[in-house]
């Protein structure tokens, strides 16, 4: 009798057992409605359906996690990246009195609709738009249930800075995911002395002449190293372009934004032809550690796609694993929600009724009162999952950013090692790196070789002289005296010389293209003046010059 009372107390303090009596508590209620607002009709929006409808079915199923309290799923279609009707259809999904929604798809949508969201308040949770300037801080209702896309451009400018690399160009959709995450492409690059040479914006409904004339440009300047941040339906356009323009050959280097990885990941094994055109890319992936849950999630998405090959293969990527994790989280944030004793109400929003919007439907639109509640629920979560840990830093990013690192070879892809916020680049996973610190780190900072565009194993050296650029105009005196130093080749209009060799050398160095001109200055009957050139040059004769003064040997950049 005391063991079974004991065992009633103990239920009891786990929180969740009242409903166990039969008496239900009055805060807690029978439905939590929740909404997903995706392009469930592309390839993305089909995996990331399968992973919330299973998501849902498993926490419902699972009465240590809501008690009695189910999550009632609706879906809407988002109507892939169109910013106007995102609005028609987030004011639909928020008719429906749901606490959180699970979306958007994409980060123009959200740019879009979170402002409806904040005055709303109702939580976004979206593990799909990864734009770095959604910051909670500006908009506190848009929480990411992902990485930032901050944090795979450190990842792809500490790469570029790997190999020694100074300027990339990159090509990107002109949309604010696109633009803004160049933009961080291009502070990452910067804190390690890096830049973006070239900016090659590509409309959201570029046609295939269009890329083409882009990436002529792109082929005419002087990096050959070349960033491209796009979405999974136009990202493969581009390298189709690319190879047909012969740009997908020795010397050019490629590094594709995750939606390469992703495409492996949901729709691989590709096509020959489709493989041939991304052979030698390297291309991030988020990286989730191993773990018995993920291990049994694979397993599990093996038997949720095995009806749906009808349309091509579903794969599992990130964003399955993060969506699957995403309805957990809120779950667990529900749950805490209920445990404080909060309840969940709506009102008619006074702002929006002032409005007297009568035949817009407004007073549809109710304030989510606790909603607020919810928010600071969601960001104290503190759960293993299916992507490992998955907690909130105090700046409102999720902990342990973490990517593989991918190269196309071949019919599929090899990894080269991983990047991680808190190490950098490594050949072994970031978790092997902190479980035991100093141990054979420097090592471990190799990355595996790599099979570059062109089947090449060299590392390219990342320029050429550009076809469209200002030369770097060098004064070469005709001295009389001093021969060894610098002198004309007879009957050509080539140089030689101890300071030709010097310069030569010191300009193979540089790990970009500094083209150049050799311009002879004198005579060849007197040794020329050097206060002369100095004077040509200071007052306007060339822009960028280098002047060889004989033996002296002046070296003069003017800018
Ligand atoms: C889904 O996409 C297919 C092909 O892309 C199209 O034929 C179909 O009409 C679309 N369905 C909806 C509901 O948009
Ligand atoms: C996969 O499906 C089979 C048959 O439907 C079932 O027996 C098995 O337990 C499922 N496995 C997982 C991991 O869900
Ligand atoms: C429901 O539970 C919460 C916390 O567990 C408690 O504060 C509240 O008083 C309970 N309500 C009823 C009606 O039992
Ligand atoms: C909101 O206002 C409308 C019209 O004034 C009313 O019909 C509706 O019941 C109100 N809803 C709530 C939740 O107060
Ligand atoms: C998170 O949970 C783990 C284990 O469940 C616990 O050890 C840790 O202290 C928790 N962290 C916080 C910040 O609550
Ligand atoms: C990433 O690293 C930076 C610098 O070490 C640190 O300030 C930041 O908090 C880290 N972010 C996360 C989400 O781990």
């Amino acid at each position: 009798m005391v063991k079974v009372w004991l065992l009633a107390l103990m239920i009891l303090y786990n929180g969740f057992s009242l409903t166990v009596f039969g008496i239900h508590n009055s805060t807690r209620p029978e439905f939590v409605n929740i909404g997903a607002l995706f392009s469930f009709n592309t390839s993305v929006g089909k995996i990331i359906k399968i992973a919330i409808e299973a998501a849902v079915e498993d926490v419902n199923s699972d009465p240590n996690i809501l008690g009695e309290t189910k999550l009632k799923l609706s879906l809407q279609e988002d109507s892939k990246y169109r910013g106007f009707l995102s609005i028609a259809e987030v004011l639909q999904v928020m008719a429906r009195h749901n606490v959180a929604i699970i979306g958007p798809h994409s980060s123009v949508t959200a740019h879009v609709i979170t402002h409806i969201a904040n005055e709303l308040q109702v939580p976004l949770l979206s593990f799909s738009a990864l734009d770095p300037t959604l910051s909670s801080l500006q908009f506190p209702f848009f929480i990411r249930t992902c990485h930032s896309d901050l944090f795979q451009m450190a990842a792809i400018a500490d790469l570029v800075d790997y190999y020694g690399w100074k300027e990339v160009i990159a090509v990107y959709i002109d949309d604010d995911n696109g633009r803004n995450g160049i933009v961080a492409l291009g502070d990452k690059l910067a804190e390690r002395r890096c830049r973006i040479s070239y900016k090659a914006p590509v409309s959201p409904e570029a046609t295939p002449e269009e890329i083409t004339n882009v990436l002529v440009q792109v082929a005419l300047a002087e990096s050959r190293i070349i960033v491209v941040h796009a979405n999974t339906l136009w990202g493969p356009k581009v390298f189709s372009v690319a190879r047909n323009l012969g740009m997908m050959g020795t010397g050019y280097v490629w590094i594709a934004t995750a939606f390469l990885s992703a495409i492996l990941d949901i729709s691989g094994p590709l096509s020959s032809d489709k493989m041939d055109e991304i052979q030698g890319v390297l291309t991030p992936r988020m990286y989730t550690p191993d773990s018995e849950l993920k291990r049994r999630f694979v397993l599990k998405w093996k038997n949720l796609t095995r009806g749906n090959t009808a349309d091509g293969p579903l794969g599992l990527s990130f964003l399955s694993l993060y969506a699957y994790d995403t309805i957990y989280a809120l779950a667990h944030a529900l749950d805490a929600f209920f445990k404080q004793g909060n309840k969940i109400t709506f009102t008619n929003d006074s702002k929006l009724l002032s409005l007297h919007g009568d035949t817009l439907n407004l007073e549809a639109l109710n304030v989510f009162n606790e909603g607020n509640t919810l928010r600071k629920n969601i960001y104290g979560v503190n759960m293993t999952g299916v992507t490992g840990l998955f907690k909130y830093a105090p700046d409102g990013n999720l902990v342990n950013p973490a990517y593989e690192i991918i190269n196309v070879i071949g019919s599929g892809s090899r990894r080269i090692g991983y990047w991680s916020n808190q190490s950098g680049l490594s050949a072994v996973p970031p978790e092997t790196i902190h479980s035991k610190p100093g141990n054979g780190f420097r090592e471990s900072k190799k990355l595996l070789p790599v099979i570059w565009p062109g089947d090449i194993d060299q590392k390219p050296r990342g320029w050429v002289f550009p076809n469209n650029g200002r030369l770097l105009r060098i004064g070469v005196p005709i001295s009389v005296s001093y021969r060894q130093f610098v002198s004309q080749v007879p009957g050509t209009d080539t140089f030689q010389g101890f300071c030709i060799d010097v310069f030569l050398s010191a300009v193979n160095l540089l790990p970009y293209a500094v083209p150049y001109k050799f311009i002879p200055y004198g005579d060849g009957k007197n040794n020329p003046s050097c206060t002369e050139l100095v004077r040509l040059i200071t007052t306007g004769v060339s822009i960028m010059s280098i002047v060889f003064c004989g033996v002296w040997m002046f070296l003069m950049v003017i800018l």
